[in-house]
């Protein structure tokens, strides 16, 4: 009797999430929360599988599906578990991190923050832990055994992470919209951009130079203002270049420096340091310019790389 009243009810939890998939395949999502579909779409998320950077380095690996792929393509992390190492998705992986990745749970149902409205089509769970999400972008950005990929452990350290400071509070603003086309009204929620280093405001806001120029030197003062580690990704560089022109424009001198994980000098959340370049000597009329600029990958040309800060100085 017990197995009788089981196996009907497992059954329809297994076609619940089974039309999930099918509702994120066919366009539903999509036609129900269509600005917060145009959002996802365009963010690093949704092309966690296709980015052609990330399928280069993965086809270097043995092992990718089992080293690699579970977070690029992963199952729903609240029926794999929060915190726990995501698993593989045989199905959609194209999709990347996809609405149902961070929403879906066992039962079919989407859990998300108090909603004003409900739909036929799935339950509403409403869960604390998406108010303040760091544990929930733990599950990715901060397991243990991939330090590579850890944004999480140098921003609990931080004061970024006081009173309910999350990762959303600089990577999904506040904004007032219609959650659904079926809701009643326009509440308070998250833009599901997630900007990051593709984006140039974000680049912008990550740090701040300061210049002190003497005869014979030019002291640099950078300070981040980013709530982890700077450059966040492993593959990325920040470049801090000085270069002295004379009065008419020529180059005389130009000095780089490279932080990086690979030089392992990146910057902790609201580190202050001072590049000392004293074997600059410049003159009256010349003109002292220190830049900040971000490489994407090793093989960015110097070309594309993003001016994060500038300072210019004149000197009299
Ligand atoms: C624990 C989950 C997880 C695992 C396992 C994982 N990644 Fe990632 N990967 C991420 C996250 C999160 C990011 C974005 C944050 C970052 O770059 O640190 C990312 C970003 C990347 C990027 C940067 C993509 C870009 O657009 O520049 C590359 C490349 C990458 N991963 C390769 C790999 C490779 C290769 C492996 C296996 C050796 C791997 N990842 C395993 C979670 C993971
Ligand atoms: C028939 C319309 C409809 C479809 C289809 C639909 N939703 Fe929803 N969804 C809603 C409504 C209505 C709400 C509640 C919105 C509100 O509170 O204003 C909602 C809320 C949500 C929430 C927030 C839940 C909470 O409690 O905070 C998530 C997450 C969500 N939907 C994801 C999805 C995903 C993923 C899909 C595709 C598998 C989907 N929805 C398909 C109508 C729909
Ligand atoms: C299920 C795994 C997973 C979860 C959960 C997750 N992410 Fe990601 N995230 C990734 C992966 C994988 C990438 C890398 C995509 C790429 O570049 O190929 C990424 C990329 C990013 C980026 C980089 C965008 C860029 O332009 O470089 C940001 C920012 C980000 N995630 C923030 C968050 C925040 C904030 C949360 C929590 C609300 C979160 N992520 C939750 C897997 C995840
Ligand atoms: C990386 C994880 C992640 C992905 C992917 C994701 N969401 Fe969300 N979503 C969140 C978080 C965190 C919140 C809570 C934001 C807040 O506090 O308002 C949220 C909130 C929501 C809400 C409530 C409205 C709001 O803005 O707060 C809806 C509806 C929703 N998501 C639907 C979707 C849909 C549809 C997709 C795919 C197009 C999607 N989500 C993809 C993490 C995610
Ligand atoms: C005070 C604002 C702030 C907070 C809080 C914050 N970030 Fe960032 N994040 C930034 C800035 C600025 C950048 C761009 C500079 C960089 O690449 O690190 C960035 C970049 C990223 C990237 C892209 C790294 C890359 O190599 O492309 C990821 C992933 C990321 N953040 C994830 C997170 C996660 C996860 C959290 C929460 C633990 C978080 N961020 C908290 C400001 C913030």
């Amino acid at each position: 009797m017990l197995i009788g009243n089981l196996a009907p009810h497992a059954k329809d939890t297994t076609n619940r999430v089974e039309e999930a998939y099918q509702g994120f395949q066919e366009g539903k999502c999509k036609s129900c929360h269509p600005a917060i579909w145009r959002e996802w779409e365009n963010s690093m998320h949704a092309k966690a599988w296709v980015d052609e950077i990330y399928q280069e380095v993965a086809n270097q690996i043995k092992d990718r599906e089992a080293k690699c792929d579970q977070c690029h393509a992963p199952q729903p992390i609240l029926i794999t578990g929060i915190g726990e190492m995501p698993k593989l998705r045989n199905k959609q992986r194209e999709a990347g991190v996809s609405c149902l990745v961070c929403h879906l749970d066992a039962e079919g149902a989407m859990h998300g923050p108090p909603a004003s409205a409900e739909t036929y089509f799935h339950a509403n769970v409403t869960n604390p832990i998406y108010t303040a999400p760091t544990t929930l972008c733990s599950t990715c950005h901060g397991q243990p055994t991939v330090p590579e990929h850890d944004q999480v452990s140098s921003f609990l350290e931080s004061k970024f992470a006081e009173g309910d400071k999350s990762c959303a509070t600089c990577h999904m603003p506040v904004v007032n919209r219609l959650q659904s086309t079926a809701s009643y009204e326009s509440i308070k929620g998250r833009k599901h951009t997630w900007r990051g280093s593709r984006s140039v405001a974000q680049l912008r806001r990550a740090a701040a130079l300061q210049l002190e120029i003497a005869p014979e030197k030019v002291n640099v003062m950078l300070q981040s203002k980013t709530g982890h580690i700077l450059p966040g990704g492993t593959l990325r560089t920040i470049i801090l270049e000085v270069k002295l022109l004379s009065p008419k424009g020529t180059q005389r001198q130009k000095e780089q420096i490279s932080i990086s994980d690979k030089k392992q000098n990146r910057l902790l959340p609201n580190e202050e340091r001072t590049y000392i370049f004293d074997t600059l000597s410049s003159a009256i009329g010349d003109t002292v310019t220190v830049r900040l600029m971000y490489q994407l990958t090793p093989n960015t040309p110097e070309s594309e790389w993003i001016l994060m800060a500038e300072k210019i100085h004149i000197v009299r």
